[in-house]
């Protein structure tokens, strides 16, 4: 039986993951801004937009659990409109990005040799400008399109320098994009586009359940490498430019930054 934590484990995939790990009768918490966990699931109430409310999820995990062998990184949310947080930060980024960078970095000490870090991420599939390194925070014109965009290259750089980062670490980082999974997108995008993205996903995205069953794969036998990616269960090449080491690097710099600008 493992310790497992899920962000966004409140709803869609996490959620799905989360019920059936509990089923199967292991240790599982959620992480999200809802009151209410699946049956058998703990509920760790928090809000992941700020890196002092992703602080007090690390500090509460850490409380409860002496290990945690599973943490899946799911939580995530569509930003129509710029949303800016009481960070300074533009949201999609933050709770993309800052917030995993902050919450694994806090959790190091739970995660036993052989822990698994499953991020729900980009995996390099998504077109687009990537990171805007002289403006992460997209002061200009805009579009959601590019918050994704950046949020999707930031997770995926985060898995590719974990071990430059974290030398000597035991973890296994998996990189997965479950790609269009039914979740209830359309009620985040909303008006006629999201009822019409409801409509699209009810038709041809997976179901949560298929989609929870993927990443518990990756928990019930995981990967053997330190690091790999996938989407959808087909294998990402990791010598692609999206994993590249250096650019990693320099995000890694610009989080420990942030996260020590927020902290203060
Ligand atoms: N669905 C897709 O087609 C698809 C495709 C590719 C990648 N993904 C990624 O896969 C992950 C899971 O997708 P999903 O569709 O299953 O998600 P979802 O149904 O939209 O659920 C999102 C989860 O994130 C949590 N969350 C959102 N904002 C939060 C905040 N500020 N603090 C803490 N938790 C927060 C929500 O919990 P609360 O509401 O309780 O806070 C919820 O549990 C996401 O990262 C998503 O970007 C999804």
């Amino acid at each position: 039986m493992a310790n497992t934590v899920i962000t966004g484990g409140t709803n869609g995939i996490g959620r799905a993951l989360a019920a059936r790990l509990a089923r199967e009768g292991h240790r599982v918490a959620v992480v999200g801004r809802s009151a209410v966990a699946p049956e058998g699931v703990e509920l760790i109430r928090g809000d992941l937009g700020t890196v002092a409310g992703t602080a007090a999820v690390a500090d509460e995990v850490a409380a409860r659990f002496d290990v945690v062998d599973h943490l899946v990184l799911g939580a995530g949310r569509f930003s129509p409109r710029r949303v800016i947080t009481a960070d300074g930060l533009e949201h999609t980024f933050a709770l993309h990005a800052v917030s995993r960078f902050a919450l694994v970095d806090r959790l190091l000490p739970v995660l036993p040799t052989g822990a698994v870090v499953v991020s729900v991420c980009g995996v390099a599939g998504l077109r687009g400008p990537g990171i805007r390194w002289d403006d992460l925070a997209l002061s200009g014109r805009y579009r959601a399109f590019h918050a994704v965009s950046q949020a999707s290259r930031a997770t995926d750089l985060l898995g590719a320098g974990f071990a430059d980062r974290y030398p000597g670490s035991a973890v296994r980082y998996v990189l997965h994009n479950p790609m269009f999974v039914d979740s209830g997108l359309g009620a985040q995008v909303g008006g006629l586009r999201g009822k019409a993205l409801d409509v699209v996903a009810g038709l041809f995205a997976r179901n949560v359940a298929d989609a929870a069953d993927q990443v518990h794969r990756f928990l019930a036998d995981p990967p053997t490498a330190p690091l790999t990616a996938s989407r959808a269960g087909t294998p990402v090449a990791l010598d692609r430019p999206e994993f590249d080491r250096a650019t990693a690097a320099r995000l890694y710099t610009v989080m420990e930054g942030i996260t020590a600008a927020c902290s203060t």
